[in-house]
């Protein structure tokens, strides 16, 4: 069989995520494989069409596709979501029907799960035959047990094509929707934003929906208190190139070379508040967002925005994307902000919208919210856990500015360290083996349980 690889490393050959494909090859000599590089090559397959053209002929000449990536920021990076909206604007979808998809990522297992959801969507939407996803840690394939679980995946997924095996749909389609123009009504107040600065990042370019009337329906409650931009005049010369550069000490290699990371120290780390707006583009926001929160990884592992207020402005069909819903706010999570919330143009409703910007402009600038951060959820604890380990563990020498600010912060927070806790579990461990012991402690662990919280809410 032929197998295409769209290799989703903007560092193309180099990639680690490549060398399970490589290997697979090797193991799997019947096979021919063909490796493309659309994330590397994506300037070119923007600019040409010819060269667009000759990715969809090797696609359309494949009995199997293989959707190779590592995770960007919980999803593909954004040159690989950029070449996904090319297939759909170019009308690729042709060459992608009824071929039978695997994908395979390298990462940390930071929202892995939210990456490969988003994939199996895309190729639910490209009328793909979707086998399954396989999420490797960077380096499984230095060990022998994770190279035959991924081979025995492998030679699952080459058998399914093979005997073409039926596929069940997945992701439904998203719903199109009533054509619907929002037009914001002259608010009935505007708000005093008391000398906040409210930064609201938008793109609203074609297809932007109703981005930026939203944007204006917003800022008409903050009476003009808000600078706004546009991703498209941000001078952004391309997405983040993996190179890791910024580990030492948070130096990105394009630094002088467009506007981004002015943008990013002037405007966005300096605002109280932060707007970002977008449209729906496949089951993301756009490419050009997606490379604005890739750049950001000049900060590596650490939070910039703590303390911020955050509200995101959709328009699409967000109600049927819960994996974007998760995404936005573990981004919120892991960087520590206030979440606002959403405000999305579903309701089809100009006073149903008018009224949600009303309430999230009062709730962006309301003082009473301003020292407010909520309580993680498993995204925001889940996600300290990884790079808490990562950092201390394999991704330290590379990424020292993180581990000083770990350190510096307290962020190393191994129960390991709590002695009291460990003495406890001894002393205890070691009465529990005692009969007696144990059957009155089995009698009595509901009260226990609970008394420490019980002396606190009746004394406090
Ligand atoms: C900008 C950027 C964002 C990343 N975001 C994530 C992430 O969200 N989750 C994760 O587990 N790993 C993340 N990583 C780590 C990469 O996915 C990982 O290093 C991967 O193995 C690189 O594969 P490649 O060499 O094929 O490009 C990120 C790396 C970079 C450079």
């Amino acid at each position: 069989m032929e197998i295409v690889v769209l290799n989703g490393s903007p560092k193309g050959e180099l990639g680690v995520t490549l060398q399970y494909l490589r290997f697979a090859e090797r193991k799997f000599p019947g096979h021919r494989f063909r490796y493309l590089h659309p994330a590397q090559g994506i300037h070119r397959l923007e600019r040409d069409e010819g060269a667009f053209a000759a990715v969809m002929d090797a696609v359309g000449k494949a009995d199997g596709v293989v959707w190779a990536f590592p995770l960007y920021y919980m999803l593909v990076c954004s040159q690989y979501k950029r070449f996904i909206e090319l297939v759909f604007e170019r009308g690729g979808r042709g060459a992608f029907a009824g071929k039978y998809a695997a994908a395979v990522s390298t990462s940390v297992h930071f929202f892995d799960h939210t990456a490969h959801a988003y994939i199996h969507g895309i190729c639910d939407d490209l009328g793909m035959a979707y086998v399954g996803g396989y999420s490797a840690a960077m380096y499984d394939l230095a060990r022998r047990r994770e190279r035959e679980r991924w081979l025995t995946f492998f030679d699952s997924f080459l058998d399914a094509a093979r005997r073409r095996a039926p596929t069940a749909r997945v992701h439904p389609p998203l719903p199109e929707g009533a054509p619907f123009t929002y037009r914001p009504s002259p608010p009935a107040e505007t708000l005093n934003t008391g000398g906040m600065r409210v930064l609201v990042v938008k793109d609203g370019r074609p297809p932007g929906g109703n981005v930026d009337a939203m944007v204006a329906g917003l800022v008409s409650y903050l009476g003009g208190g808000a600078e706004v931009f546009d991703l498209a005049q941000i001078d952004i010369k391309g997405g983040c190139l993996g190179c890791c550069r910024c580990g030492l000490d948070n130096t990105c290699q394009y630094l002088g070379r467009d506007g981004y990371i002015d943008f990013y120290e002037h405007k966005v780390k300096k605002a109280d508040a932060l707007v970002l707006a977008g449209a729906v583009h496949d089951r993301y926001l756009s490419a050009r967002w997606k490379a604005f929160f890739d750049r950001s990884f000049y900060n590596t592992h650490v939070p910039t925005l703590t303390g911020k207020r955050l509200a995101y402005l959709v328009s699409g069909p967000l109600g049927h994307l819960p994996n974007l819903r998760e995404i936005l706010s573990a981004y919120a999570e892991f960087e520590e902000v206030n979440p606002v919330g959403f405000v999305t143009d579903e309701a089809q409703d100009g006073e149903v919208i008018d009224a949600l910007l009303g309430e999230t402009a009062r709730r962006l600038v309301d003082p009473r919210t301003a020292a407010y951060r909520p309580p993680m959820t498993f995204l925001g604890v889940g996600g300290h856990k990884i790079f808490r380990d990562e950092i201390y563990g394999d991704l330290r020498f590379v990424f020292q500015a993180d581990h000083r600010y770990y350190v510096k912060n307290r962020l190393y927070d191994f129960p390991q360290g709590r002695y009291r806790t460990r003495m406890r579990n001894l002393v205890m461990m070691t009465l529990l083996r005692i009969p007696a012991f144990r059957r009155r402690f089995l009698k009595e662990i509901k009260k226990k349980m609970v008394e420490p919280l019980q002396r606190i809410a009746e004394t406090k």
